[in-house]
């Protein structure tokens, strides 16, 4: 089968394609044919080695060959002890624990796979599961009335929370590049800031909730943004932001009546079947940017590291029917 591998980490022209040997199914795992796979900033993190916890697996080399997390396709072999599905089911997950997306055929575990939708194509549903489970639980608290923050919100996992979080009620901020600002207000945000023309945490009123996929900035800057008895949660950003957040900021949440910590996203089905649901009903929108063929995942890879993508890119692959 066709795969999309590297060997070491760098820009995507470190990737190729190769046919390597059919996978097969171990117990508890199924193999899935690929229709769909949706990038996140997770495979440009494991594409590049950077930042530093993305080389977690392989220090000088990258653990996992092929990349590509979100995968929606139709079962074609399952492993011993498999009940859920049977070959024939059409599903959707995130397999962030074996990868492997960005080929004709992925395995993955039966534990970490839902049955698609039939409102949904592939291609949405691949959309969603890791976006969906950072978004549905960093927007738990959002409620009626809060002031509430996406930094990143033009990007796969913040298209999804500005929804959410307008469908709570909140006041939405979303934070982003120029380029995405309109986007933003597509989707639903109330305002918008460029993080490249205003810093957040000097010029706006304060938040009662902060979401940030991106962190880069002191804790002392998310103190300074949050209102008394407000909640800040990075999902992602530099290794040095995530330190700071992790040793000094629930220290300092704790001494100004504020809570200042890192959002480490449960995985799996339960996380993110709700945003499923309101998607396949039409109630949160799926934004796809572009798709791309297995060929040009590199290209694919570069909108969404170097920032171009509004919500979602996803490669679809040649042969599999819409649906
Ligand atoms: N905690 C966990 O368990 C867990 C699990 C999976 C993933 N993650 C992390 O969660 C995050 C989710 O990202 P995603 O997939 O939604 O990424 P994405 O689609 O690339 O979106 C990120 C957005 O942030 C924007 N951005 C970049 N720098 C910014 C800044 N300084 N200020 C404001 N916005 C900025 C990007 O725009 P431009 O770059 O175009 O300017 C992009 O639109 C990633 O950091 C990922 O590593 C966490």
């Amino acid at each position: 089968m066709k795969a999309v591998v590297h060997d070491r980490y760098g820009p995507p022209d470190v990737l190729r394609v190769e046919d390597v040997p059919m996978p097969l199914p171990a117990a508890g795992q199924v193999r899935v044919k690929v229709a769909a796979t949706s990038l996140n900033l997770s495979d440009w993190e494991g594409l590049t080695g950077s930042p530093a916890y993305a080389r977690l697996g392989g220090l000088r080399s990258p653990s996992k060959r092929t990349l590509g997390s979100d995968i929606a396709g139709v079962v074609d072999k399952v492993g011993e002890g498999v009940t859920r599905f049977r070959p024939g089911d059409e599903v959707y997950g995130d397999n962030l624990a074996l990868m492997g997306g960005f080929a004709e055929y992925a395995l993955a575990p039966e534990s970490a796979l839902a049955n698609k939708p039939t409102e949904l194509t592939f291609a949405e549903a691949s959309a969603i599961p890791q976006a969906g489970a950072i978004a549905l639980q960093g927007t738990k608290q959002a409620v009626e009335g809060a002031r509430v923050l996406i930094n990143g919100g033009g990007g796969g996992s913040g298209s999804f929370a500005i929804q959410l979080a307008k469908r709570l009620g909140a006041h939405v901020t979303g934070v982003d590049n120029a380029g995405k600002q309109d986007f933003m207000l597509s989707v639903g945000a109330d305002e918008v800031i460029d993080y490249r023309a205003e810093d957040f945490s000097r010029t706006t009123p304060p938040y009662d909730l902060i979401l940030d996929l991106v962190a880069h900035r002191s804790v002392f800057a998310y103190r300074r943004a949050l209102a008394r008895g407000g909640r800040y949660r990075c999902a992602g950003g530099s290794v040095r932001a995530l330190l700071r957040i992790l040793s000094a900021g629930s220290l300092v949440g704790l001494a100004t009546g504020r809570s200042i910590g890192v959002l480490v996203v449960k995985q799996g089905p339960p996380h993110f079947e709700p945003l499923t649901e309101l998607c396949a009903s039409g109630d949160v929108r799926v934004h796809i940017d572009r798709t791309y063929t297995l060929d040009e995942v590199p290209a694919a890879l570069a909108q969404v590291g170097e920032g171009r993508a509004l919500g979602k890119v996803v490669v679809v692959q040649s042969g599999s029917d819409e649906r």
